[in-house]
């Protein structure tokens, strides 16, 4: 394996401020009060002390280093005017994985993007706890810890590790990803729900997971998971194939045969009214 990235001054920049990003989220973990916990959209969604402050810390890193380049942020105020198109645009997320942290468990993660005219161009994602670097430059490679990465060659959802995860919504929407997951119940080696969608990502760019797919995800989610799983060689794309995987809001990755095979096992017999995507609420 290649353990020789060509050097990306930006990139290094970049996995410098993630890593600082972890640092803090390193210092708050254990110590959130109960109020330093807030509910968001839906009770079990989440938004600490912690997301606040290493998003605070990102924002201003990212100002200093590359003045004037636009910030889509997790917990920040989405700005309705942002240009999601724009030739830069960061996209982040502060804290992935936020109900790992706050039960003290080791998978979370500093997601960072930076999208060109709307495509993921670098990517970072650093799992603080576990001291792993996650990165990649557009036609650059996808590397952990500095070696170069490569997808399993899975082709079969049969012989394949998966991952998943479901909605915090998920008692408002008829598309929960429940029936998905039942669909795969029984063709697969294993399902894990990790509960961070940066890490499930980078996990398949490294060939740790086979394949990984989930609905309702917004880009900060994917964004910077999504570059390094191509870097790594495999195939990122939505569930009727060629969609927008980076604001779609439904995702697959994995090799070019596990995603064909795991989106088949999906689809099967659902035809065009295909229930299972988007956002479908509850009809009753
Ligand atoms: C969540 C995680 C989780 C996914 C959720 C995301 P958060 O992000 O990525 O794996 O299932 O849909 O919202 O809230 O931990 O930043
Ligand atoms: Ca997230
Ligand atoms: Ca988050």
């Amino acid at each position: 394996m290649n353990t020789n990235p060509q050097p990306c001054p930006e990139l290094a920049v970049v996995e410098t401020i993630a890593k600082e990003a972890g640092e803090i989220l390193l210092q708050w973990s254990g110590k959130l009060a109960a109020e330093q916990i807030q509910s968001k959209s839906a009770q079990r969604d989440l938004v600490t002390a912690a997301d606040l402050a290493s998003e605070a810390f990102l924002g201003k890193a990212l100002e200093k280093h590359f003045p004037g380049q636009a910030l889509l942020a997790e917990e920040g105020v989405v700005d309705g005017n942002l240009d999601l198109h724009a030739e830069t645009l960061w996209c982040v997320d502060p804290l992935d994985g936020t109900v790992n942290f706050v039960h003290q468990l080791p998978m979370f993660a500093v997601s960072i993007a930076r999208l060109r005219h709307g495509e993921p161009e670098l990517a970072v994602v650093h799992l603080p706890r576990l001291g792993e670097t996650f990165s990649a430059r557009r036609q650059g490679g996808a590397y952990l810890n500095g070696q170069a990465l490569q997808v399993s060659a899975a082709k079969s959802t049969e012989d394949a590790l998966l991952a998943t995860g479901f909605p915090y919504r998920r008692h408002l929407l008829a598309d929960n990803n429940l029936e998905n997951f039942c669909r795969l119940f029984l063709h697969q080696r294993g399902i894990r729900r990790m509960g961070s969608a940066a890490i499930d990502l980078a996990y398949v760019a490294a060939g740790r997971l086979d394949g990984f797919w989930e609905l309702h995800l917004s880009p900060w989610d994917v964004a910077a998971g999504g570059l390094l799983v191509q870097e790594a060689g495999g195939v990122v794309d939505t569930m009727r194939s060629g969609g927008d995987w980076l604001f779609g809001r439904n995702l697959l990755a994995g090799s070019t045969a596990l995603v064909a095979d795991l989106r088949s096992r999906l689809l099967a017999g659902q035809g065009e009214d295909f229930p299972n995507l988007g956002d479908r609420l509850q009809s009753s």
